[in-house]
């Protein structure tokens, strides 16, 4: 799909199920390179980061087969040849999440070599956090033009203080600890429910862990680690997306499986602009009747504060509500692709540095042909389209399809007249 065409200014009304998580399901198929045998990922969302990491899995010699949403993988055949092998660049290289292949590697077989993964628009995305954890667990690297080459004669536990809460940087000093000779504790670990969720697959296939989801945990290392079934839960970041659809546009939904115990902080912010959330047995209920109100400042933090990949959505709401906020973006260094697009709908937006913007609200927003530059600013566009009146074109789809199955099916099924090409 390259295009989406939206016919804005009508409200949501209907319910949408929630996929499973992007974020929380890549590290997990990273972690079934530990395991000598097969593993069944339930909820498994069909996304192009999913379908890259499968990639990246084959080319390690993992026999990956779907089931319906189940993705099951046997990793019986990962050894050095394949990790040695180096991995497919297209698939590397589009994906961000390859770099967490690398503590699961060191943990399977020892030894490695992987591209420098994609930065991307958003930020330089380095991985030094990564490497200095890993380094703590006696693993050497070389740096070569390819990338880096990674290698252990026995991966050691260690104490590990994490001087920012990365979340890849945790997750690979996890798949790499679970392995390991001894304990390790990690401190100033990130808290996102992607990490809890790593936590609890790898628990499932006999790793010892505890503090999960705080920002010390805890690894006792074991011998071998065995395959388990296991559900993904849903996107928070999805079913935030189409929370803000609704909070643009107005009306009626219910967002079922939506993970609501992890969406707190955005759900507070979410009712100081008037929207009406409430917890239902199958998920997320919201009603908005009335244009947002604004807020003096909206600022971006790491779990449990407000998450960063609901900036840019929530900027989209923004435009309309009554009032001036500014936005302040604390994780990334380049994240407010969507402001000129939205100047060019109507919104009275400016940014005024690196990691500030301004926003004032209008009345309304008028269609526009925009592009999406990354995945969440793409999302926000659309949320912009579906309240905007008259024809949004939003081009630059590929980036959307990196984190949502089908954003058009979806926001058809809560009443938006919107359809890709
Ligand atoms: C994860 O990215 C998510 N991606 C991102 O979601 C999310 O925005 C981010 O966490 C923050 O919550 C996945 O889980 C696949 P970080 P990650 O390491 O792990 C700096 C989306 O839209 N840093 O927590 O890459 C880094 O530059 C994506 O789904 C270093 O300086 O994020 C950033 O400023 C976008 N050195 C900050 O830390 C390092 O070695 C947080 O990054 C690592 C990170």
């Amino acid at each position: 799909m390259e295009s989406i065409y939206i016919h804005g200014g009508v409200a949501l009304q209907g319910q949408v199920r929630i996929q499973g998580s992007k974020n929380a399901v890549l590290p997990v198929l990273a972690a079934t390179v530990l395991i000598e045998g097969t593993s069944i990922i339930e909820n498994c969302p069909r996304l192009l980061d999913v379908y890259h990491m499968q990639a990246l899995l084959k080319s390690l010699g993992c026999v990956c087969l779907w089931d319906g949403e189940k993705l099951k993988v046997n990793a019986a055949g990962v050894d050095l040849v394949h990790a040695l092998g180096g991995m497919p660049q297209d698939a590397a290289k589009g994906m961000r999440s390859s770099i967490i292949l690398l503590g699961a590697l060191l943990g399977r077989t020892g030894e490695v070599r992987i591209e420098y993964p994609g930065g991307c628009v958003i930020g330089e995305r380095p991985v030094d956090i990564h490497i200095e954890a890993l380094k703590k667990l006696n693993v050497q690297f070389e740096e070569t033009i390819q990338g880096l080459y990674a290698y252990t004669d026995r991966l050691r536990g260690a104490e590990i203080d994490l001087p920012v809460p990365s979340v890849g940087a945790t997750e690979n000093s996890i798949l790499a600890a679970v392995l390991a000779e001894g304990i390790t504790i990690i401190r100033g670990a990130a808290r996102e429910p992607e990490v809890v969720t790593l936590c609890e697959f790898l628990s499932a296939c006999g790793a010892d862990i505890t503090g999960g989801g705080s920002s010390t945990i805890i690894i006792k290392g074991v011998e071998k680690l065995s395959g388990a079934q296991f559900r993904i839960p849903g996107d928070r970041i999805v079913a935030g997306t189409y929370l803000c659809a609704c909070m643009a546009a107005g009306g009626e939904v219910l967002l079922k499986e939506a993970p609501v115990e992890q969406m707190q902080a955005v759900l507070h912010v979410a009712e100081q602009m008037g929207a009406c959330c409430q917890q239902a047995k199958e998920g997320l209920y919201v009603q908005m009747h009335e244009r947002p109100l604004t807020l003096e400042k909206l600022v971006t933090q790491p779990y449990p504060g407000f998450p960063t990949d609901m900036q840019s959505p929530f900027l989209s709401v923004l435009t309309l509500a009554k009032g001036t906020c500014i936005i302040e973006e604390n994780i990334f260094e380049n994240r407010f692709h969507t402001v000129p697009y939205l100047q060019a709908m109507g919104a009275a937006v400016q940014q005024t540095d690196a990691h500030h913007v301004k926003v004032s609200g209008v009345e309304e927003l008028h269609g526009f042909t925009v592009s999406a530059k990354e995945l969440r600013g793409g999302a926000a566009l659309v949320i912009a389209g579906t309240a905007a009146k008259g024809e949004t074109v939003v081009d630059g789809c590929r980036f959307i399809e990196r984190g949502y199955e089908n954003i058009c099916r979806d926001l058809r099924e809560l009443g938006v007249r919107i359809y890709g090409v």
